[in-house]
């Protein structure tokens, strides 16, 4: 394959992805190794950069959900073999400064060369690693980022929700102190909102609630056995404190982000945070996942576009509120849900609406983007016959 070209998803501009050939990822440092991937999904996260919501040079090849098998590995490696196969957390990691020693792979000090903690795949602002919506993906350290699996092909739709979707919902129940007997209530049920509260579930809640305004994705929140409360019908905080005799919850996880809007489109960068504050009982924890960018110039404040969002901070000091927040440290979690998935404990699988090849990249980007009905989570096939 030496010298080759590999097909790819790269960014072109807002709204405009185009699978090309482009250079074929290789071995650069003794510690890579090249990946060829079998599933990458397309993430709520990849429309900031295809809406032009967060700037990203045109040329990237976009992709930071991957999983696959070991092409090739660098004289350095030796955990990792050829031939295995791996979930690739989105997180790009050194394995060795001061925060991933302490397990926050999520703000490695040394794998962006920008300096800012934190680096990933295909993504803006996370450095220059190319994505996995290609036939072949790089991995630095490969040896500390990559995850085991077992070989074959099962359970591969569970899986690919490994590198992102699955440990970052798990993540947002974590930051929310979800123990238990706690009662959730979750904004959001896109991916990470929807595997939110399967996490909820593995961690025993008593009661989850699961807020949105789309019905096809409410409906999977039911299947996943939370309590859909449909933003449309009106007020998502009165609904939830009707349902639990005023009291509110003990948790609340944040799984919408920045562009928070009402039933009507109309966006509202705080209305979410605003939520949670009056819904989660005085002295509950809110995990926020869903992301808030430094900068915005679309954003329909202009306290958002520089990044302040105005919430009710005063009402959360005074209930006495925890606040987590970030990028999810994906191999924290990732071989433990593994291997619930392998013991058949959780099938994160439930969530995925449509497999195509990378061909269709370009109008499933078009459609997912518009949240058209039943578009929940798309995962590419690269090497797909
Ligand atoms: N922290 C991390 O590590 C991390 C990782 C992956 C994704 N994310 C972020 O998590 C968020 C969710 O990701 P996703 O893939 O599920 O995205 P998504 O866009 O598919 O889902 C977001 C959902 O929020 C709903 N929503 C919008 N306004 C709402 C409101 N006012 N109340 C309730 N629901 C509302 C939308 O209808 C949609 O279904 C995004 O911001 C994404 O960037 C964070
Ligand atoms: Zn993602
Ligand atoms: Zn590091």
């Amino acid at each position: 394959m030496k010298g080759m070209f590999v097909k790819a998803v790269v960014f072109k501009g807002p709204f405009e992805v185009a699978v090309e050939q482009v250079d074929d990822p290789r071995i650069e440092q003794p510690t890579d190794a090249v990946i060829r991937i079998t599933t990458a999904n397309i993430c709520g996260s990849d429309l900031h950069p295809y809406e032009g919501r967060v700037d990203f040079d045109a040329g990237m090849v976009l992709g930071h959900e991957n999983m696959g098998i070991v092409e090739e590995i660098g004289p350095g490696v030796d955990r990792i073999h050829v031939g295995d196969r791996v979930s690739v957390p989105f997180n790009l990691a050194c394995g060795s400064c001061r925060n991933c020693n302490d397990g926050w792979t999520s703000a490695c000090l040394r794998a962006n060369p920008s300096g800012q903690p934190g680096a990933g795949f295909g993504y803006p602002m996370m450095g220059p690693y190319w994505g996995g919506q290609a036939e072949l993906l790089r991995v630095p350290w490969a040896d500390f980022n990559l995850l085991e699996l077992p070989a074959g092909n099962q359970w591969e739709n569970d899986f690919t929700l490994l590198s992102d979707a699955f440990p970052t919902g798990y993540h947002g129940t974590e930051l929310a102190k979800v123990t238990p007997g706690k009662t959730v209530a979750i904004f959001g049920a896109g991916p990470v909102g929807l595997l939110a509260a399967m996490s909820a579930n593995v961690r025993g809640a008593s009661q989850t609630f699961v807020v949105d305004h789309q019905l096809d994705r409410l409906a999977l929140a039911e299947r996943i056995g939370a309590t859909a409360i449909n933003a449309a019908d009106g007020d998502p905080v009165e609904m939830i404190m009707d349902a639990t005799d005023g009291f509110g919850v003990d948790c609340g996880v944040e799984a919408v982000g920045y562009q928070a809007h009402d039933a009507t489109g109309q966006e509202h960068p705080a209305l979410v945070l605003d939520n949670l504050v009056a819904v989660v009982r005085a002295t509950g924890s809110i995990g926020v996942v869903g992301v808030y960018e430094p900068e915005d110039p679309g954003a329909s404040t202009d306290s958002a576009k520089e990044g302040r969002y105005a919430f009710d901070f005063g009402t959360a000091f005074t209930k006495g509120l925890s606040l987590g927040t970030g990028q999810c440290p994906v191999k924290k979690y990732n071989r433990y849900l593994r291997d619930l998935i392998i013991r058949e404990q959780a099938k994160p699988s439930i969530i995925v609406s449509h497999e195509v090849g990378l061909e269709q990249a370009p109008e499933a980007y078009a459609r997912f983007d518009k949240r058209e009905n039943g578009y929940t989570k798309v995962l590419l096939h690269p090497n797909a016959a």
